[in-house]
């Protein structure tokens, strides 16, 4: 599918003002997505658990200039509190999507957004934010131009999120979504995320996330920079086809339900993502000596009591605990008897499987 597609052409109706509401989740991928080329296209596909309880609500006020200005116009407030400093990434945002709706310098904006989950928590807000403001400009875009189909508005709304940060083309659907393309999963693109086509076994219904927060600070490295660093990074290609390949297994492991095979992938892609991150140039370590300590006392007690817990980890300290539902009292009871211990002033949060964003009001 050529980006040209995703232009949108006048209509040749017009708003003058309006107001819109979008919730949208964050996800945990379980094949990661790092090291990207030109215009946010993946260096390899990834896999994703569209998360339920940690979410970003978005709303848009949108007003018709009187002319259309040069510089895009807009305030953003956190929680009710201006913040200036979401400026530059939005304002990169929209230079970059200005050509599939060039709709957006007629208006002026106020954006209020807020999160399920504290800002500080180390937890990636930029999936959910992301993906939450690409669905407002686009109920804009469905105002203009209302013959839109729905199956077309969340695929562009995914392809404008993925403009804003990659990972958020993978938050529009659940509850599990791929991003770039894979030649064995049908209708996978570079340019925007796809519900799972085919069959999961009933074990991961319902998948539980349980995020321990380790760390709560600002990442000393961001994930733009750390995804730059795979150009001439010297495992780079291996890496990419290392990714490839485990989405291949994944589609058996999702069909037989085959929970080993599942926690080999899941926490090797963890540990393989930070590995690049410790062997590109210049190197970094984002893991914590805590992030070690839970991923040790989660292998010794998987042993021991032969559970399918397994852990994965995104751009930070902070570990997703990942368990399915029917082991949920028991990996709860391990949590709170061996883990919190470990966790920044013992907190935690309880997160499973969503089906991605809603529209909360228009
Ligand atoms: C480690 O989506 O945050 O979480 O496209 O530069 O905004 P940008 O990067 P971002 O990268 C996420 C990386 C990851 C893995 C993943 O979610 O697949």
């Amino acid at each position: 599918m050529p980006t040209s597609a995703f232009i949108h052409t006048t209509s040749g109706l017009t708003i003058e003002k309006g107001s819109v509401t979008w919730e949208s989740p964050s996800n945990i991928a379980l094949v990661k997505y790092w090291g990207k080329k030109e215009n946010q296209i993946p260096a390899n596909p990834s896999i994703s658990f569209t998360l339920s309880n940690c979410k970003t609500i978005t709303t848009l006020y949108y007003k018709k200039l009187s002319s259309p200005s040069d510089e895009f116009q807009f305030e953003v407030y956190l929680e009710g509190k201006k913040q200036d400093d979401f400026k530059p990434k939005i304002n990169t945002f929209f230079k970059r999507i200005e050509q599939y709706v060039p709709f957006i310098k007629e208006f002026e904006y106020k954006i209020e957004t807020s999160n399920t989950f504290p800002h500080s928590s180390g937890i990636a807000s930029s999936a959910s934010g992301m993906s939450a403001l690409a669905l407002c400009i686009m109920s804009i875009e469905k105002e203009l131009n209302p013959s839109l189909t729905d199956a077309n508005f969340t695929k562009k709304a995914s392809f404008l999120a993925r403009l804003g940060s990659g990972s958020a083309c993978r938050s529009l659907e659940g509850d599990l979504v791929c991003w770039g393309m894979h030649k064995e999963i049908k209708g996978t693109s570079d340019l925007f995320g796809v519900k799972y086509p085919y069959e999961v076994h009933k074990n991961f219904k319902n998948y539980q996330d349980t995020i321990l927060l380790v760390d709560k600070g600002e990442k000393q490295v961001s994930s733009t920079v750390g995804h730059n660093l795979m150009h001439n990074h010297p495992y780079a290609e291996n890496r990419f086809q290392q990714a490839h390949d485990n989405l291949s297994k994944l589609i058996d492991v999702f069909k037989s339900g085959d929970l080993k095979s599942f926690i080999e992938i899941v926490e090797s892609e963890a540990l393989t993502l930070h590995a690049m991150m410790m062997t590109s140039l210049p190197y970094f370590i984002l893991m914590k000596p805590n992030t070690l300590e839970i991923i040790n006392k989660i292998w010794s007690f998987r042993e021991t009591s032969g559970l399918h817990l397994c852990f994965t980890l995104d751009a930070g300290a902070n570990v997703h605990l990942l368990y399915p539902e029917n082991e949920k009292l028991e990996v709860l009871d391990f949590i709170n008897s061996q883990l919190v211990g470990y966790c920044q002033n013992g907190h935690y949060i309880c997160d499973s499987i969503g089906f991605g964003a809603k529209l909360i009001s228009k």
